[in-house]
């Protein structure tokens, strides 16, 4: 889909980025621009800087950075376009119309329209006679009738024709009630319902748009459950279900069940940050997801063998996104459905003693190899250790390092100096192994990955300062574009992001971040490309300075080449030396 320049323009002129952001934090005034509190992270003195002649914002303290669209993508959790509508609404602007008439966009309406009537339907079909032994099932589940309205649970008939005769009476295609996959056709060609005598569990996006459904049998038909498959609205690994309520909870993390069963009746006693991973293993897709709302997930899964291997796997895969987890075990073997209903009225008290009780992630992982050895031989002991160092080696947080430190140390009896020397020998060890170089230990973000470099402060500088030049006079740039190679660029981001306005230019785009982002960035990038936008003062950088920003790299790019010669053999030693001489005269 493509939305205009003019549209994007409008909406930031009616979005003033400084109005925006003081409906969220208090702004003062500071010279040309305005100083407050940084939303997005902890800190006391202020250092989130409204630029308004550039129309963005940086905080000096986390990196965040960007344009009002970007700033209301990280408040308000929002991806590219919700945050367009949403500044629209804000600013009581129509979305571009052109949009509505793109063949996808409308077979997706089509798709969210038949789902929301067939999940009316099926509604309907539970408060029916048809539907008496169905609501009789689920008030013996302990289902309230509050929370079967709630998660709008409904139930398809017995016969096989109902959903696709009430669809097609509205008149909708076939194709298109197939492609919404409530219904598939058989081998004698006839169109019939996918889902036939089950409990039908709406799935909700956070839009609150019903995107499909799982459906559970009544009679014991196999299988258990029978979910929508993928659909252009709908791709199982990538969704979860009940975030569309689990988003707006007041409690600040979320509860990660395997079940729909589950998450309802956590939510009915009060744990309405639930959601279910809709039987799949936790994907990367579902975790970045998450992470819009949270850092700490409370992992309550099965707590037999298979459910223990999904734990540590899903405790991986939520790190890797910056999430924390805690594990909870439900004791004898329990659901979290079937321990609500067999604690009853005291199971609130119960299950937040359980979450009370939770084991954070890493201790987590300590417990599950603990239980391979016996601590009492010596060998298992050192063999425990050395599995527990690894396991600590991932731990960012020195404080949290230092913490389970004491723990393994009083756990296996060896002093906590001995443990804290074997994990730096091994940390060390690691970073020998990833060759890499401890110049910029803060700034890894120009530490060039693939090619082992690390770069000076003021190679960095220049290219950045050419970076702004162009940005900032793009109208007037056009020979320092051939002026200028790629190659010049040692940082990769800084080479991705001179290639991305280059592209720009010779198609005679705007240089603004949202075209500059569209083009493979994401919102990480948003603050670096700010920053580099906003760091550019105009009354210093000239085409002289730009050409001394030029001859300094290139400088840096000989020096770089000749360290490179370290790892080349004599005869080719001397060849380069010869290059280099010649290029020298
Ligand atoms: N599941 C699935 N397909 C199956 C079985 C299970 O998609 N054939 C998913 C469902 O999301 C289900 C979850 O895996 O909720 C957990 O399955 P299971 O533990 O078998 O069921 P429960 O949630 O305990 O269901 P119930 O309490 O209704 O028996
Ligand atoms: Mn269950």
């Amino acid at each position: 889909m493509s939305i205009s320049e003019e549209f994007i323009r409008e909406l930031k002129y009616k979005n003033n980025i400084s109005d925006v952001v003081s409906s969220y934090i208090d702004l003062k005034q500071k010279g040309k621009n305005l100083i407050g509190i940084c939303p997005f992270h902890a800190e006391k003195t202020a250092s989130f800087f409204i630029y308004p002649s550039n129309e963005s914002f940086y905080c000096f303290g986390c990196g965040k950075g960007g344009d009002v669209i970007t700033f209301i993508r990280l408040i308000e959790k929002l991806d590219y376009i919700e945050s367009l509508k949403f500044l629209c609404q804000r600013a009581n602007m129509n979305f571009p119309e052109d949009e509505l008439s793109n063949d996808s966009y409308k077979q997706k309406m089509t798709v969210y329209e038949i789902n929301r009537l067939s999940a009316k339907f099926f509604h309907n079909n539970l408060c029916s006679d048809q539907g008496k032994k169905a609501l009789e099932y689920l008030k013996k589940r302990s289902l309230s009738l509050k929370s079967i309205k709630h998660f709008g649970l409904g139930y398809s008939l017995e016969s096989k024709f109902s959903l696709v005769n009430f669809l097609t009476g509205k008149g909708y295609s076939q194709k298109d009630i197939i492609d919404s996959n409530v219904a598939y056709k058989n081998r004698l060609g006839q169109v019939m319902d996918r889902f036939s005598n089950r409990i039908m569990f709406p799935i909700i996006d956070i839009r609150g748009n019903v995107i499909g459904f799982g459906g559970r049998s009544l009679n014991g038909n196999n299988p258990k459950y029978l979910n929508t498959s993928d659909t252009v609205v709908f791709k199982k690994s990538d969704n979860i279900f009940a975030i569309n309520f689990a988003k707006n909870s007041s409690l600040k993390n979320l509860i990660l069940t395997e079940g729909y069963m589950d998450t309802i009746s956590l939510h009915q006693i009060g744990f309405t940050n639930t959601i279910a991973s809709l039987g799949t293993a936790l994907t990367s897709g579902q975790v970045k997801l998450m992470s819009r709302y949270t850092d700490e997930v409370i992992l309550c899964l099965d707590s037999d063998q298979a459910g223990q291997k999904a734990a540590l796997r899903s405790i991986d895969i939520l790190k890797q996104n910056g999430i924390s987890s805690k594990v909870i075990s439900i004791p004898s073997g329990k659901d979290p459905d079937e321990f609500i209903k067999y604690y009853k009225d005291e199971s609130k008290i119960r299950f937040n003693e359980l979450i009370i009780n939770a084991i954070p992630d890493i201790e987590y992982k300590l417990l599950n190899i603990k239980n391979k050895y016996n601590l009492s031989d010596s060998g298992d002991k050192i063999k425990y250790t050395s599995e527990a160092l690894k396991i600590l080696s991932n731990i960012e947080n020195d404080i949290e390092k230092d913490i389970y430190c004491s723990k393994l140390s009083n756990e296996i009896n060896i002093s906590k100096d001995s443990i804290k020397s074997q994990l730096s020998k091994y940390l060390s060890k690691i970073s020998k192994n990833k060759n890499s170089l401890n110049v910029l230990p803060h700034n890894l973000n120009y530490y060039n990955k693939d090619k082992n470099q690390i770069f000076s402060l003021k190679r960095i500088k220049a290219e950045e300062t050419i970076l702004s030049y162009i940005i900032n006079n793009y109208d007037i740039t056009n020979n320092i574009l051939s002026r200028v190679s790629e190659n010049l660029f040692g940082i990769n981001f800084n080479k991705k992001l001179y290639l991305t306005i280059k592209m720009l230019i010779l198609n005679n785009k705007d240089l603004n971040l949202n075209n500059i982002l569209s083009e493979g960035f994401d919102i990480e990038d948003a603050g670096k490309i700010t920053k580099i936008i906003c760091d550019y003062k105009r009354e210093y950088v000239n085409a002289q300075v730009i050409e001394e920003c030029i001859s300094l790299i290139e400088n840096e790019n000989q020096k770089i080449k000749i360290k490179d010669i370290q790892d080349i053999n004599s005869i080719e030693l001397k060849n380069y030396i010869v290059t280099l001489k010649k290029m020298k005269q």
